[in-house]
């Protein structure tokens, strides 16, 4: 409301007749404008009071909701009126919790057509105070058939650099297979009687590569499958912290001090917590193999811009540079007793969870892996709504 409206109603029983006149009609019009604007929206918009009742929506809510459901329901219960049965039972469910706010995807029918619709709920607040709900439906088709269309892309491009790895890793145990076997031939047609422990020799060098050979096809299954992910709102500093304790003893037999700093009060993010305990062990195990002689391990948690982060960094032998892009590959490993496989799961289970992951170093100083949650958009909500409520206290 403009501020000379304001101010006139706090005077209105010295107004004349005009005056007031004026106000209503310039309130009417302001009225007409928002209107205007919330009914061309594309996104479905829908109000509720405190009691979650009904009292405005824009045409593209109907569209949502089923128009026909809609008429005349001014007042009702907003979840009455939703047609499609899940998503009615997760308003209901959202507003009757008294959770803040909440939002999800569901395949809804619109005009008789099967599209996917982000919804979200959150409070209506005016000035600090609540004065009900707002319900949003924002048509998601487009966007997230772009996504699926980037993310096979990207596994088919990862699965051509894999199946190179995986050739070019067979070549060498199917190699000394042949030679060995050529070996035992050679044995067993010259000499008479038959050397048994010559060809007993060859025999166990034959079936320990065939072990290799067996090995890599069962790292490249797991790396190529794709990965069944349920992630959940968890806090990542709950998460380390269990990691930590997990690893403690192990650092410290290896002499490696361990530094915690976690960032308190962060938004929580979605997270496998199964498929992120393995990326964050194997970066860990990465920085101790990286510091034969000891050091210190760094686990750090923060927020920077609209993510959360997470940094472990080690004072270890660092990564030349030329080497920076090369560590998720397949198969690439400077131990000697390395698979190459351990970061390419960790690129993969970063991928899965929509994140990011990039490496900083310096060759002689150190490594340092950052991951990069991105926030739930309402988690991010309850966060400056907090922060809000706290700088008014
Ligand atoms: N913290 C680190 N410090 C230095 N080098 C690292 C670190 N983490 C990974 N690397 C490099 O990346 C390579 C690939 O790592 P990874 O995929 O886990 O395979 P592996 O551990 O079997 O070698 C390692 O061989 C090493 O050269
Ligand atoms: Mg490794």
């Amino acid at each position: 409301m403009r501020n000379f409206i304001r101010r006139a109603l706090t005077k209105l029983d010295k107004l004349d007749q005009k005056q007031i006149r004026t106000i209503v009609y310039d309130l009417a019009q302001e009225n007409d404008r928002f209107e205007a604007v919330i009914q061309a929206a594309s996104d479905g918009i829908v109000l509720t009071d405190l009691e979650h009742r009904l009292v405005a929506y824009n045409a593209a809510a109907e569209k949502f909701l089923l128009a026909s459901l809609f008429h005349g329901l001014y007042g009702r219960k907003i979840w009455t009126v939703i047609a499609d049965r899940e998503l009615a039972a997760f308003v209901r469910k959202t507003l009757e919790a008294e959770e803040i706010a909440a939002s999800r995807d569901f395949a809804l029918e619109v005009s008789g057509e099967k599209r996917m619709v982000s919804a979200s709920l959150s409070p209506l607040a005016v000035k600090g105070k609540i004065l009900g709900d707002v319900f949003c439906m924002t048509d998601v088709t487009a966007a997230k058939s772009q996504e699926a269309r980037l993310r096979r892309a990207e596994s088919l491009a990862s699965f051509t650099t894999m199946t190179a790895g995986v050739a070019h890793e067979i070549k060498n145990p199917l190699g000394a297979i042949g030679i060995h076997i050529q070996l035992i031939k050679k044995a067993v047609q010259k000499k008479k009687p038959v050397d048994t422990k010559l060809i007993l020799k060859h025999i166990g060098v034959v079936s320990e590569e065939v072990e290799r050979l067996n090995k890599i096809v069962v790292d490249f299954l797991f790396a190529v499958r794709p990965m069944n992910i349920k992630p959940e709102r968890r806090d990542l500093n709950s998460l380390m912290r269990e990691i930590l304790d997990f690893v403690q003893v192990e650092l410290k037999e290896h002499g490696i001090a361990l530094e915690e700093k976690l960032t308190r009060g962060l938004p929580k993010v979605f997270i496998d917590s199964k498929a992120m305990r393995q990326a964050v062990l194997n970066i860990i195990k990465n920085a101790i193999s990286a510091m034969p002689g000891g050091g210190t391990l760094t686990v750090a948690t923060g927020k920077k811009n609209d993510c959360v982060r997470l940094a472990v960094s080690d004072t270890g032998v660092g990564i030349p540079p030329e080497n920076l892009d090369k560590i998720f590959e397949p198969y690439f490993t400077t131990n000697e007793s390395g698979s190459g496989l351990g970061l390419t799961n960790v690129f993969k289970i970063i991928k899965e969870h929509r994140a990011d992951i990039w490496v900083d170093s310096e060759p002689g100083k150190g490594a340092a892996f950052i991951i990069s949650f991105p926030v739930p958009e309402d988690e991010q909500l309850l966060l400056e709504y907090s922060k809000s409520a706290e700088a008014r206290q």
